[in-house]
């Protein structure tokens, strides 16, 4: 592996080669994905040029507000999204951290992938992160709480009833803006165990996710931040590496995986 594809913005602009990991046996790599991860398997963005929706920003949509005024538009919002993920597959972004997690678990090297994503992508790699926004894939009676995973009643006018009450309108099993993030208090632990943190494809607005990194970094861990623009919550602390996560993450994974011998 030549690492052409990675350069560092960090530490005066040293070049991937240049950056030591120093993971040892008690090492813990903390792996935070968002939508720029699966933007390159054709998923837009929230904030990107392609993150309005029939003109409106994604706060307006993804509300408990709009789901009690609106369902219709939410539904038919969520739907189009639901029907998107039956035509894309993991790119090697994906991959490359479930590849990363089977070998690190083989030497002994302790890791976490959580995802803001509510796509099925990571999973579909082999991989089960941490859903702190939960998935559309899954749908919750907001009634008696059953949930479900269903991708075959697609259709964006007709609301899917549940199955065990009745109740007429199932909505997707994500956290709305407002809504508390799922296994918050098991993600604080993760990352605050973290030796390494790895944010990747995330804008750093949306919290609590995005105080994670700053939450690794009160922790001691070394912080590797992945994505196409800044972040808004990266620090001079922090190892940049631009680009695009399908081509920086399989060339930083490998690197990784070789730190521990795995
Ligand atoms: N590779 C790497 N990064 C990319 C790529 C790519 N191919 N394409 C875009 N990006 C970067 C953008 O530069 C941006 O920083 O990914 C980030 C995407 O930011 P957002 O759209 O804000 O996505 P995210 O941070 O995951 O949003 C957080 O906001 O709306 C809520 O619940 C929703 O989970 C979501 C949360």
């Amino acid at each position: 592996m030549d690492g052409s594809a990675l350069r560092s913005r960090g530490q005066g602009g040293a070049l991937w080669g240049d950056i030591g990991f120093n993971l040892g046996v008690a090492s813990r790599l903390v792996v935070l994905t968002g939508a720029g991860v699966s933007a390159d398997a054709g998923l837009p963005t929230f904030r990107g040029k392609d993150g309005l929706w029939e003109g409106r920003n994604v706060q307006e949509v993804a509300t408990p507000e709009a789901w009690a005024w609106e369902p219709e538009v939410v539904w038919r919002f969520y739907q189009e999204r639901r029907q998107r993920l039956t035509e894309v597959e993991p790119n090697p972004a994906h991959r490359a951290l479930a590849e990363l997690e089977a070998r690190l678990d083989e030497a002994g090297v302790g890791f976490c992938l959580i995802t803001q994503n509510v796509d099925d992508l990571h999973a579909r790699a082999g991989s089960a992160p941490i859903h702190i926004h939960g998935e559309i894939a899954v749908l919750r009676c907001e009634i008696c709480g059953e949930k479900v995973r269903d991708l075959d009643h697609l259709d964006p006018e007709a609301f899917v009833p549940c199955p065990e009450c009745g109740h007429g309108a199932m909505r997707p099993d994500v956290v709305w803006f407002g809504e508390m993030p799922y296994r918050i208090e098991d993600v604080f632990r993760q990352v605050g165990s973290a030796t390494v943190f790895l944010a990747a494809g995330t804008s750093g607005v949306v919290y609590p996710a995005a105080g994670l990194l700053q939450l690794a970094r009160d922790g001691g861990a070394k912080t590797l931040v992945n994505s196409l623009d800044e972040p808004e919550n990266l620090s001079g602390e922090d190892e940049f590496l631009p680009g695009r996560a399908a081509e920086v993450l399989p060339d930083l994974c490998e690197r990784l995986a070789q730190e521990v011998g795995a």
